[in-house]
Order: C-alpha cells, then sequence, then structure tokens
C-alpha cells in the first residue's frame, strides 16, 4: 500500500554532469535502463529510466551554448527521446519513427538558441508514449540565461523542479499500465516519492512545477489559498510576475512560481493540493514545512522578461487562419484530429516558414466530456483566448501546450521561425496521443 501521505522526504533528481565541454558545447551521456526504484517506502519498483532513476537526472543548460546528449538504449524494445519545448532541428526533435533500437545509441543535439524556461525530455516511440513515459522515461531540462539570473531570482538550491504525475501500482508495488486507464492511476508521485514533504527554509525559493502525468490536472493551491507569484510558463519568464492562487496545469504544462515561506512563522506546514473540480481520488500532493530561518537576498523584481525581442518578434499581420479539431472518431474507435488518426507517412499540414498563422484548435468531445490539450513542437505560440476570452496572466506568456475546453476552443498564434521540416502536433493527454491523436506539419520556404 502507498505511505501515508507526507512521511517520506521530498527527492530532486542530481543534476547531470557534463562529460566534456568545450566552448561551444556541454556532452552529456545517458543510458535508459530497466532498473528498479524505490517509490514505495521498501519496496523496489520495477522502471524504465533515464540513467536508472526516477525520473531521470536534470540537465541545467545554458541559453546559448548547445547541449549534446548521447542516449544509449540499454532496453530490450526501442525509444526515441524529445525535448519538450525545445526548439531544435527535426533531425534532433525525437520523431516517433526516428528509433533507438536496442544497443544502440545515439547522440541528440540541443542548440539552446532560446531563452531561459523549464522543458522536459521524454519518450516519444511510437505508439509506445503513453506506457514509457509513465513507466519512467521523463526528466527534467532547465535552460539558464544571463539576462534572467541578473534578476536574481531565487537559485541554486532554491529553485527546485517539481515533477507532478500519477501512478497506479499493483499489490507486489509494481507499476500497472493500462492505455486509458486514468481512472485507476490514483497515487500522486512528486519527483517520483508518494506525496512527500519538503522541509523549506523561510525564504523565497523558485518552485519549477511540471504536469508529468498522462492524463491527469492540477489545479494547484497551496495551503488556505496562499499566495504564489508565477513567473514563467512553458516557454520561460512572463513580462512580469502574476501573483495568483490556483494554477490549472493540463499534462505537459510547465509553471514556475517563486513562493516567499518567509511569510510564515517557523513551524507552518503548508499543503499544496489539487483543487481541480474533476478530481476527486487524490487531492494532496505535497507539503511544505517551514522549518529553519534563512537569510535571502533573492529578488522578485516588477519585470522579467519583455513577451518580444530576442529571435520572439512582434508579429506582424495574419496570413492564415486555420481550424484543427480533436475528437473520437466513434465509427473508427480512435481519438483523431480532423477525422485522421496519427499516420507517420502523411504530412497533415505545411506551414510557410516565418508567415504569421492563427490556429483555433477546437475540443469536439462535448458529448463524452473528454478533456484534450495541444501541444506543438519546433515552435511557442500566444495564447489569444480560450472560448472566445482573453487568457489571464499566467497562460499570456509563450506556451508549447494549452489546455482546450471540452465542447471548447483556443486560439493561438504562432510563427515557425527557425528550422524547415517536420514536427508533430498533438493532444498532450498521451494516452491520448499513443491512440492516434497526433499529426504532422512540414514548415517550408
Ligand atoms: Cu511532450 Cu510530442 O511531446
Ligand atoms: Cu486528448
Amino acid at each position: 500500500a502507498p505511505p501515508e501521505p507526507f512521511t517520506v522526504p521530498l527527492a530532486v533528481p542530481p543534476v547531470l554532469r557534463p562529460v566534456a565541454r568545450s566552448s561551444s558545447t556541454d556532452y552529456y551521456e545517458i543510458t535508459m535502463r530497466h532498473a528498479e526504484a524505490e517509490i514505495l517506502p521498501g519496496v523496489r519498483t520495477q522502471v524504465m529510466a533515464y540513467n536508472g532513476l526516477f525520473p531521470g537526472p536534470t540537465i541545467r543548460a545554458t541559453s546559448g551554448r548547445r547541449v549534446v546528449v548521447k542516449q544509449t538504449n540499454a532496453m530490450h524494445h526501442d525509444a526515441v527521446v524529445h525535448l519538450h519545448g525545445g526548439i531544435v532541428a527535426p533531425e534532433h526533435d525525437g520523431h516517433p519513427m526516428d528509433v533507438i533500437a536496442p544497443g544502440q545509441s545515439r547522440t541528440y543535439v540541443y542548440p539552446n538558441r532560446q531563452p531561459g524556461a523549464t522543458l522536459w525530455y521524454h519518450d516519444h516511440t511510437h505508439h509506445m508514449e503513453a506506457e514509457m513515459v509513465f513507466r519512467g522515461l521523463a526528466g527534467v531540462y532547465i535552460v539558464e540565461d544571463r539576462s534572467e539570473a541578473a534578476l536574481r531570482l531565487p537559485s541554486g538550491p532554491y529553485d527546485v523542479p517539481l515533477m507532478l504525475r500519477d501512478a497506479r501500482f499493483d499489490d507486489q508495488g509494481q507499476l500497472v499500465f493500462e492505455l486509458g486507464d486514468f481512472r485507476n492511476r490514483n497515487v500522486q508521485l512528486v519527483n517520483g516519492r508518494v506525496q512527500p514533504y519538503f522541509q523549506v527554509a523561510a525564504r523565497k525559493y523558485r518552485l519549477r512545477f511540471v504536469n508529468g502525468a498522462n492524463e491527469r490536472y492540477y489545479q494547484l493551491k497551496l495551503g488556505d489559498d496562499e499566495e504564489m507569484v508565477q513567473v514563467a510558463s512553458d516557454g520561460g519568464l512572463l513580462p512580469r510576475p502574476v501573483p495568483t492562487t490556483r494554477i490549472t496545469m493540463s499534462p505537459g504544462e510547465r509553471v514556475d512560481v517563486v513562493v516567499d515561506f518567509s511569510r510564515y512563522p517557523l513551524g507552518t506546514r503548508l499543503v499544496l493540493a489539487n483543487a481541480d473540480p474533476d478530481t476527486t481520488d487524490i487531492r494532496e500532493i505535497m507539503r511544505f514545512d517551514v522549518v529553519r530561518p534563512a537569510k535571502d537576498d533573492s529578488r522578485l523584481p516588477g519585470r522579467l522578461r519583455p513577451m518580444y525581442g530576442r529571435g520572439r518578434g512582434k508579429p506582424g499581420a495574419v496570413d492564415r487562419e486555420r481550424d484543427i479539431s480533436f475528437y473520437l472518431d466513434l465509427e473508427m474507435q480512435h481519438f483523431v484530429i480532423d477525422g485522421k488518426h496519427f499516420d507517420p507517412d502523411r504530412i497533415d499540414m505545411q506551414v510557410r516558414k516565418g508567415d504569421v498563422e492563427v490556429w483555433t484548435i477546437h475540443n469536439r468531445d462535448d458529448q463524452f466530456g473528454i478533456p484534450h490539450n495541444f501541444h506543438v513542437h519546433g515552435v511557442h505560440f500566444e495564447v489569444l483566448e480560450r472560448n472566445g476570452q482573453p487568457v489571464s496572466g499566467h497562460e499570456a506568456g509563450w506556451k508549447d501546450t494549452v489546455a482546450v475546453p471540452i465542447g471548447g476552443n483556443v486560439r493561438v498564434r504562432v510563427r515557425f521561425d527557425d528550422y524547415r521540416g517536420r514536427y508533430l502536433y498533438h493532444c498532450h493527454l498521451i494516452d491520448h496521443s499513443t491512440m492516434g491523436m497526433m499529426a504532422q506539419l512540414e514548415v517550408v520556404d
């Protein structure tokens, strides 16, 4: 049985050390392997994991410096690695058919010509991504940048990635994966531990939340609606901090917040809960215990990063509008996009490099009440509106994943400015993408 909430300490995945560095590049090596992890206290659970760690090691990259990762597949089946939120060339993007066979290696090149942001890397193997991510193939990848460091947000031990997800275990404590089985995944994990507690100092922390769940939505709520200040979303820093008490995250999304624990007397315990109205099974995510005084010279400036500039130009006039529809096709018994399920040999749309496009993404599953979200590779976009309403502060930055409400739509503005070639777009409830709710676009001149 899973432990009682708040009885195990939080674990922070180790930061991976480069095997070599040159003037322009940091080189890393990772082995994907079958391993055992202690997720439930005293139990060895079989996982699939980067370097045997559940979740994988954190990579800290620097904006403007290349990262080269040699991934070796020591598992018994194919694997592919995708850097979610990374703007990388198509051949390094982890296309579902670009597999690394067992015993083989592949070198991925990540240019990091993008501003600081919280990204994550995970498996994307054709028809297998849901199971392989569920079994552990996921890790955090942080891009840091100089101008961000100059803001002096909390850093070092006070900058903590928190990967949230759920899981299902059998009586022996082994992971049970069934496609679409979200109702039975009712053990809540943070960085691979069940509902941990985290002993914090009475000062500011930067918490980088990653929704690494296959299908679960979170609405983060701290204590009795305590203030969290959102400073970044998928694409990195927001123009200015957004104080809030609730943060909604669909699978794949990232949110960085600054929480000032100096506002609470020592001994205070704050539960981070999931207040998502559709979540009835697990509420408590983790607990922050304010245990020690600390000095704090970090800051929370009123301005963070302008929305436009540094490779993210102001959009001009709209060149093209499109509609994209996500739904369950009853006849085909498939999750589809625009009536088609994923075919790796088919290009579903062509987009001209540099064109400004506005996409309206529809969730047409009101009849069954199925949530979907939208994720696209190779670009960050701006969310213009949801169901005709402008989105609020915390979704107003650069995004790569956005929730599409049941029976509703979101409008996003997209401009591919970087590479030509083939990229995926899909629902990031990855059981859905595994079942076909995925398509490809080609960026052309
Ligand atoms: Cu996080 Cu195509 O995926
Ligand atoms: Cu979906």
